[in-house]
């Protein structure tokens, strides 16, 4: 099917297509349309579907109105509901988001962002994933403004939004021990990425200052394939009663882990938090629902990405270059629910 044309709207109102230009591209006052004409512009363009060459409009004007996002896994529930955040921010002012999921591949996000370049994004939203510097270095260096979400590298000087990570664990372990709970377990996954390395270090802080040992064999260390197997054995590791390394707690360091934890642990008979308490990253509403609804740390993901959607754009519309790199570190809540045993 023929796509409509700025000629097709300019013949079928007897006007010319740099009029029709100048209406839809916001630039009516300027050249002194009436608001007459406009309206007639718009009900044409609406009549007969216009849909605008995006890229042609990049080239045209060095706009596109459109953000490139990429995040780990879209399918992932924390994710998920961040992109439609993104998402909802940016049309308020008129953008759209194009999403890729980088499943914490660095060779991905290369393509991925190689991809926007070609597109002609205006700016990048991204959660880079593990390796990736180089690109994220690159792009520092570049003139396309972005901005970091959920983790960032520490030698890269670049707009950032975080939360408090290790804050974030350190409370959720403390409120476990305040529960009387005091051989507690970390199940976290191997992306040595700064945010999961934060949670960890809160985890250890907290044992140290109530005094109690930090186990090595209490913190397991689990690859983003998150294999059921490996889970399996790790919380069996951790609940057996027979085990050396026998837990009275574990703390989850993303839903994921937790999800599937829950399952090996409903899988060996055991109930929580009467033989386990648990507490975990991320808010998922499967969470909701458990038979021991359960206490998670809690991100503020509306605010995470009205925030990112703000500097972003500030930075896009900025005609002397990016504005003063701003990195933001956002507090999350522990929502205490049954899990945890209080
Ligand atoms: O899988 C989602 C989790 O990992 C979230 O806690 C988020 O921080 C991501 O890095």
């Amino acid at each position: 099917m023929k796509k409509t044309s700025l000629n097709d709207i300019a013949k079928h109102l007897g006007v010319s297509k740099t009029l029709v230009s100048f209406v839809l591209n916001g630039k009516a006052k300027e050249f002194r349309i009436s608001e007459d004409i406009c309206t007639k512009v718009l009900e044409v363009a609406k009549e007969l579907n216009y849909q605008p060459n995006r890229i042609a409009q990049g080239l045209r004007t060095g706009k596109t109105n459109t953000i490139g996002l990429i995040i780990a896994d879209i399918a992932n529930p924390f994710f998920g509901i961040l992109g439609r955040e993104i998402e909802q921010e940016a049309a308020k002012h008129g953008y759209r988001v194009i999403f890729c999921s980088s499943d914490e591949n660095p060779d991905k996000s290369r393509a991925q962002i190689a991809m926007m370049q070609q597109t002609l994004v205006d700016g990048y939203i991204i959660s880079p994933p593990k390796n990736s510097e180089d690109q994220i270095l690159a792009l520092s260096k570049g003139n396309v403004p972005f901005v970091l979400i959920d983790r960032y590298f520490p030698e890269i000087e670049c707009n950032q939004i975080m939360v408090d990570n290790f804050d974030a664990a350190y409370k959720a372990t403390n409120h476990l021990l305040k529960l009387g709970r005091r051989r507690i377990a970390n199940v976290t996954i191997n992306l040595d990425l700064i945010n999961m390395i934060d949670r960890t270090e809160g985890y250890k802080q907290a044992l140290r200052d109530a005094n109690i040992p930090v186990e090595e064999s209490l913190i397991k260390i689990l690859p983003f394939s998150h294999d059921n197997k490996l889970v399996a054995r790790a919380i069996k590791d951790l609940v057996n009663k027979s085990s050396p390394h026998k837990a009275d707690a574990i703390l989850f360091s993303t839903s994921k882990l937790g999800i599937n934890g829950i399952e090996s642990i409903s899988a060996l008979g055991l109930k929580i938090p009467d033989d386990i308490a648990i507490v975990s990253f991320d808010n998922p509403d499967a969470y909701k629902i458990c038979v021991s609804p359960v206490t998670v740390v809690n991100q503020p993901l509306k605010e995470i990405g009205k925030t990112a959607v703000q500097i972003l754009l500030s930075d896009i519309k900025r005609s002397d270059g990016p504005g003063k790199i701003q990195k933001i570190i956002l507090k999350t809540d522990l929502i205490i629910r049954k899990s945890c045993g209080s």
